[in-house]
Order: C-alpha cells, then structure tokens, then sequence
C-alpha cells in the first residue's frame, strides 16, 4: 500500500531542488500531487517528468508573498483536485550573504523573512482553515541547520526567519492539533541540490563533509523521505517537531 493514496499534495516550491524531490517521491507513493514554483519552464519540466511516471500532477505558479496568488493558487487546486491533505511549505532561500549583522541591509533583512517566515505564514493561513472544518490534514514546514545553531558562515536574517518557521510551526500544532491537523518541520543541513553544486566549490564541499558525523552532505532524497514519514499515517502521533536532516551535524 503507498503511503500517500487518494491525498491531494501541495509541494511549495517544487520547480526545482528539496522541494522537485519530494513531490516527485509523494507521486510514486499514490499522492495526488500540486508542484508549484514562480519559474513556470523549470515548474513545466517537474510536472512533465512526474506525468510521465504515469502520477497524476498539476502545476500552479503563484508569488507566495502575495496572499492573493495564494488564494488563486488554491481555488485552482481545490477546482481540479479537490481540498489539499498534505502541504508541505518547502518555498523559501537564502537572499543574505552570512556576515556582521549590523552590515545586513534593511532590504536584505525583509527580503529573508519574506521569503521564508512571511511566505509560509501566508500559505498556511489560506490552507489551515479547510484542514482544520474538514478534520485532517498534515503540514511540513521547512526550517534549517542555520536556525538551529549559530556558526560562522550562519547568515543572521535567513537563520532568524527560519528560527520563526519553527516557532510557528509548533504554535500552529498546538491549535491545529485537536482539529485533527498535524504539523512538522525539517531543519536541513547543506543539500546538494542542483543550485548548491553549482555554487559551492568541490574542495569547499569536501571540506564541510568533515562537519557532519555522517560523512556526506544531504540530498534531496534524504529530505523528501523525511517529508514523506512526517506527512504520511507512519507520524500519527508526531506533531510539533524540529527534525534535523543533517547528517549528525546539529546535535541538541
Ligand atoms: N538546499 C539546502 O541546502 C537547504 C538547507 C536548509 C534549508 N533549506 C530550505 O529548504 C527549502 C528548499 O530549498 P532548496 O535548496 O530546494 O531551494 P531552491 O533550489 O532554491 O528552490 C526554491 C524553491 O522555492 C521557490 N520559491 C522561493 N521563493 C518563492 C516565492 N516567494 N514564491 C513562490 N515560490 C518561491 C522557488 O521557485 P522558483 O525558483 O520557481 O521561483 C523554488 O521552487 C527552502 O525553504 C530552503 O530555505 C535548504
């Protein structure tokens, strides 16, 4: 039995990396699955890659700092696919350079917590609400190892927006919870996703592998299946949790 069968998914963010990995593992495990993305060729080639495994996929563009593309989006999914059981809030970045956080530009700072905490409030707030007058649902935020602890090469206002997820997450499980509504976040370390390898020199990655007790860096595999355990009935009973995908690099 597929752990998602007959669940319509939402994969925030899903045009590309963490987010393309796991609402392409949800697919394969029965989900009805919404890939969504701002970059509507990269979100066309996710979509057509999914449909191809024979899955049932639709794509929906939307800027998720805009709660009216928000709403759009899901009056689109809801029309086509029906009421959302699994969101995972995967969209997010880091648009800060880690550095002194007096040198942090008030943009910058906007631009982090835009992305990442306001972004995944405003997608919660349009999607919690049928969730919780329908009974069930579960949710996945996406946090970071840069919440966790501070490090050096931590950028301030990515960490502080992330360190927000988390606490919004939890809040969110103690009111959605007796609803029937569970929710979870995953804390990353660094994923090899396309994007990384592209950015981070190979001697800069072979060094951070030294880092991680776990001798790798993470893939975007290694997140979706940690998305599909909290999102499917095997976490029935987990709500409210930090999970840190990080290779025994962040240690509580
Ligand atoms: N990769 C890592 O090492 C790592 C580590 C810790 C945490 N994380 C977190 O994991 C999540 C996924 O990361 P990733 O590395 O897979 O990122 P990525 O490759 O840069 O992809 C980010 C995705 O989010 C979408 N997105 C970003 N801002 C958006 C907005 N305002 N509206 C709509 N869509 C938006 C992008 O859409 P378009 O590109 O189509 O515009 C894209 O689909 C993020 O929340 C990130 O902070 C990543």
């Amino acid at each position: 039995m597929n752990a998602l069968q007959n669940r319509v998914a939402l994969v925030t963010g899903s045009s590309r990396g963490i987010g393309a990995a796991i609402a392409e593992l949800f697919a394969a495990e029965g989900a009805r699955v919404v890939v969504h993305g701002r970059d509507v060729d990269a979100l066309e080639s996710v979509r057509a890659k999914i449909a191809a495994t024979g899955a049932e996929v639709l794509a929906v563009p939307a800027d998720l700092t805009s709660f009216e593309q928000i709403e759009a989006l899901r009056g689109r999914v809801e029309a086509q696919f029906g009421p959302v059981d699994v969101l995972i809030a995967n969209a997010g970045g880091n648009p800060v350079r880690p550095g002194p956080v007096e040198e942090i530009s008030e943009d910058g700072w906007r631009a982090a917590v835009d992305a990442n905490l306001t972004s995944t409030f405003l997608t919660v707030k349009s999607f919690l609400p049928g969730m919780k007058e329908r009974g069930h649902g579960s949710i996945v935020t996406l946090s970071s190892a840069a919440a966790r602890r501070p490090t050096p090469h931590t950028p301030a206002a990515y960490a502080a927006a992330k360190a927000g997820v988390e606490l919004l997450t939890k809040e969110l499980a103690l009111q959605a919870g007796p609803h029937g509504v569970r929710v979870n976040c995953i804390a990353p370390e660094t994923i090899l996703t396309e994007r990384n390898q592209r950015q981070i020199p190979e001697e800069i990655q072979r060094t951070m592998v030294e880092a991680h007790p776990v001798r790798r860096l993470g893939t975007p595999e290694d997140v979706a299946r940690a998305a599909l355990f909290l999102a499917a009935d095997s976490a029935a009973w987990i709500s409210g949790v930090v999970l840190d995908v990080a290779g025994g690099s962040v240690l509580a």
